[in-house]
């Protein structure tokens, strides 16, 4: 089947250029001025590379009741997300290589592209080893959501020679409960902000930094870096090549005021922070420091976020909104297209190997998506297609939408609605 998206604007190579692309086979096979089979009229639309979220939870298997992989992949292409890494912190967790062929079938219902991480334990190395086409294996060096948790340094450094590609979850567990501790007759979720306070980020940055001088790693990966230490740290320690990080949505667009506002609605891991760090993350943005922008989706349901301080799991839903919020930071030059498309398709597609996908060129896989730079619209629960139905961004409105989103040549997303087309398992280095 051929379908030609015509006169829109491309971003090819770093620039709007108005051309046809042309898909035939799940594959951009031209990009001109022809135009051949079923065509799509993307006048006064742009086309961008389609988002890859190299940080999401579907929570399948055994956490089903916040999110799987069918209602968490269709808000991945409400969002303009063709491609989801999604992360191990399941029930049972993705340790095995039995578990990691259950999640492999598990994932066929998604109808986005998806990769698949194996999260490290102190003892299950030789598992990890023999896994292939892995996104990579997730050390949570700070206990979060589910019961992954690696605190042993030679254990780490064990998993940062492994040839592996390494995804570090950085906060110092030690720390944290220590402070936990001194908050143990506090209830209110602003509390959560000291708790997980930047000193605790930035404490397990540091020190997997010092450990890496002592590693042969392939690639040590920072995900949802969120303070201004956290940025010169990743700084420096990225003069060593093969260190790179990402920051969430949720980090850059909301500040730890939030836990007054929205209670545990705003409570994550790592936290909220303050306006200071929101600036230095926006600067290490546009400065290079950020590889990625990622959304941690991590969907938990209104009841859950509802009990008591102590009890309510951590998390926020972003797939979303990621967009939305990013293509509105456009519309107000806080970030232009072109970096956009680096840190959320380009970039994410280069350092986790992830082939054939990031940008719109002749022989690329077609995950594409059409977006509406003046298209202003609320974001409302009751239209999200994530199985928890809130979002911590419920009633921002912005200005820029997708409105189509095709996935491998197929239109899965269209002004609202999901096609069931099934996406498949992408090919990693
Ligand atoms: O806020 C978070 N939620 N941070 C994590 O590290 C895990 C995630 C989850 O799975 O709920
Ligand atoms: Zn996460």
């Amino acid at each position: 089947m051929t379908l030609s998206v015509i006169n829109g604007k491309v971003l090819l190579n770093g620039e709007l250029a108005e051309k046809n692309v042309i898909i035939e086979n799940g594959k951009i096979i031209d990009i001109s001025d022809n135009s051949s089979g079923e065509t799509i009229n993307a006048a006064g639309k742009i086309i961008l590379p389609g988002l890859i979220d190299i940080h999401t939870h579907m929570r399948e298997p055994g956490l089903t009741h916040k999110e799987d992989f069918l209602t968490g992949s269709m808000a991945a292409a409400a969002g303009g997300v063709t491609t989801i890494l999604e992360m191990p912190n399941t029930k049972p967790p993705t340790t095995t290589l039995a578990a990691l062929e259950e999640k492999r079938e598990m994932a066929k219902k998604a109808v986005v592209n998806y990769g698949i991480y194996m999260g490290a334990t102190a003892d299950n190395m030789e598992q990890v080893m023999k896994a292939s086409n892995i996104a990579g294996v997730k050390i949570y060096m700070g206990s979060s959501t589910g019961n992954l948790l690696v605190t042993d340094t030679e254990v780490i450094k064990k998993f940062f020679s492994s040839g592996k590609r390494i995804i570090v979850h950085a906060e110092d567990e030690e720390l944290m409960n220590k402070n936990a501790a001194r908050y143990k007759g506090e209830s209110n979720p602003e509390i959560h902000a000291k708790i997980r306070s930047s000193e605790v980020e930035s404490s397990a940055i540091k020190n997997a930094a010092s450990m890496l001088s002592s590693c042969n790693y392939k690639q040590v990966h920072f995900t949802h870096t969120s303070t201004k230490e956290s940025m010169s740290i990743v700084k420096e320690a990225k003069k060593n090549n093969n260190i790179s990080c990402d920051v969430t949505p949720h980090h850059l667009f909301l500040t730890a005021d939030e836990l007054g506002r929205q209670g545990n609605f705003a409570k994550m891991n790592p936290a909220l922070r303050s306006r200071e760090d929101v600036n230095a993350l926006w600067n290490a943005i546009n400065e290079g420091v950020v590889d990625c922008i990622a959304t941690d989706h991590a969907a938990h349901t209104k009841e859950e976020k509802e009990a008591s301080y102590w009890e309510a799991p951590s998390g926020v839903p972003g797939l979303e909104t990621m967009l939305p919020l990013l293509l509105d930071a456009v519309n107000k030059n806080r970030l232009t297209l072109q970096r956009l498309a680096e840190l959320t398709a380009a970039n994410p597609a280069k350092l986790f190997g992830v082939r054939n996908k990031g940008k719109i060129e002749i022989g690329y896989d077609a995950d594409l998506v059409v977006v509406d730079m003046d298209k202003t619209k609320e974001v409302k629960n009751e239209e999200l297609f994530t199985k928890c139905k809130w979002s911590p961004f419920s009633g921002w409105k912005l200005r820029g939408w997708p409105v189509m989103t095709i996935v491998n040549g197929n239109v899965v997303y269209d002004e609202g609605a999901v096609n069931d087309i099934k996406g498949r398992e992408v090919a990693l280095e």
